[in-house]
């Protein structure tokens, strides 16, 4: 079946980018405003959001629970909330659009209020796994009906009051985390959720900011145990959304592979469970000079000024895969670049993102000439040693925005021009993604 509304489109290989920009608002941030925003009573003030398809989905299931949200012509966000309890019943069945971030965590958040809400998605969200959320909000005492495999269409009748839990995480996820968390908000006790592997920890941060009684203990091993005390009551805030590394990361690798970039990125989050794609491309050569490291909206962040530079493949260490989760599929390309060997393991968890990214970059990136091998848990990759890629191939984007965005940056170093079959997801991310690259090229 083709898609009326497919954008394709073609990239080739570029002249040195440079100058400077801004990138959009952190993703992960944007969707913990839009909500806690939407759980005090009062107004809060969001600059910097990120507007991508997935935020938008957030906020048009944030209003249709009872918050109201607007956008004011400067591009304030003005969000009055309803308080925790207080999520009234959805009309229509909320639609995530591409968003898993947004589905598992309204769905937590659903689970612990008094009201019955049905989520779908599109034809990515609806083969992605729901039953790590399904697990913890269940017995928490929501009753959920999914479609087969714990997938969408799913309803969430929620519970209140909820049962507090004290929940180990079975995958390192941010999502389960946070929709723990956010049931947590509602329920009267303690909610616990335990971490052996740290995650992002967004939703930590926020919701001490907006009042929450939240503690986090660490264990000699590492382990985190996170705690909330419901049932919360959350004060407005003036939040000033931090740009988004995720989306920084393809533009510090074009910056790096192209032949005479130099490229400065200005107001990039730098927290530490978000920031492991800067030390692996550094530990593999890359000259990435971080200007100005100061705080914005409690996270810390700085202006990245990125130069080309020859990569040498490394062996990148498991253990930083959370800190960079989004970030593997940009980092195979900068490995199809570099001299020598990239051994990637331990990304199992990138078979159920918006696509199966090891799968569907293995085969793109093939297809284009590159030198790769697919493991169980991630890629063997041999680069080029800094010469352009072939190219010369259509990609299968399979609605998900990074893939998109990565093949793009690999047109920018490829012989033939490489060709998307569907540019549209990067919107859900990265509206301005095409605008910025242009104005690099000038
Ligand atoms: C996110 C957590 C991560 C990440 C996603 C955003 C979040 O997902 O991949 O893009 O905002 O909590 P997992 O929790 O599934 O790893």
């Amino acid at each position: 079946m083709t898609d009326q509304n497919a954008r394709p489109r073609s990239f080739s290989a570029s002249v040195p980018l440079k100058g400077r920009i801004a990138i959009p608002g952190d993703k992960s941030i944007s969707h913990r405003s839009l909500m806690l925003s939407a759980l005090a009573v009062g107004e809060s003030r969001v600059t910097g959001l990120l507007e991508g398809h997935d935020v938008l989905a957030t906020a048009a299931a944030m209003r249709a629970m009872g918050a109201t949200i607007e956008r004011r012509a400067d591009g304030e966000w003005r969000i009055h909330g309803v308080g925790v309890g207080g999520l009234i019943q959805p009309q229509g069945a909320l639609d995530m659009g591409n968003s898993g971030t947004s589905t598992r965590l309204l769905m937590g958040l659903v689970a612990s209020h008094p009201i019955t809400a049905t989520f779908i998605g599109d034809a990515s969200l609806s083969g992605r796994p729901m039953g790590r959320v399904i697990d913890p909000l269940a017995q928490m005492g929501a009753d959920i009906t999914s479609s087969p495999g714990g997938r969408l269409p799913l309803m969430v009748r929620g519970l209140a009051p909820a049962i507090p839990l004290a929940y180990r995480l079975p995958v390192a996820s941010a999502q389960v985390k946070s929709a723990v968390l956010l049931a947590g908000l509602n329920t009267p006790g303690i909610t616990q959720v335990i971490e052996p592997v740290p995650t992002r920890d967004h939703s930590e941060r926020m919701l001490r900011g907006f009042g929450a009684d939240l503690t986090v203990e660490t264990d000699t091993d590492g382990t985190r145990h996170i705690r909330i005390v419901g049932e919360a009551e959350l004060k407005p805030q003036t939040i000033v959304v931090p740009g988004d590394p995720s989306s920084a990361a393809f533009f510090i690798v074009a910056a790096l592979l192209v032949p005479g970039s130099d490229v400065t990125i200005t107001n990039v989050g730098l927290n530490p469970t978000r920031a492991g794609l800067i030390d692996v491309l550094r530990q593999m050569g890359g000259n990435i000079e971080l200007i100005d490291p100061r705080e914005v909206g409690g996270e810390p962040v700085a202006d990245l000024r990125v130069r080309h530079s020859m990569l040498t493949g490394v062996d990148v260490d498991p253990a930083v895969a959370p800190s960079m989760i989004d970030e593997f599929p940009i980092l195979f390309v900068a490995a199809a670049l570099a001299k020598g060997r990239t051994t990637t393991t331990g990304l199992e968890e990138l078979r159920v993102k918006e696509s199966d990214r090891i799968a569907v970059m293995a085969t793109g990136l093939k297809a284009i000439g590159a030198r790769v091998t697919e493991t169980e848990d991630g890629l063997i990759i041999d680069g080029t040693g800094g010469d352009p890629l072939p190219g010369g191939a259509t990609i299968a984007g399979h609605l998900d925005h990074r893939i998109c965005m990565s093949f793009a940056v690999a047109g920018l170093v490829s012989g033939a021009q490489v060709s998307i079959d569907d540019i549209a997801p990067v919107a859900t991310s990265f509206p301005s993604f095409e605008a910025l690259l242009a104005g690099l090229q000038q």
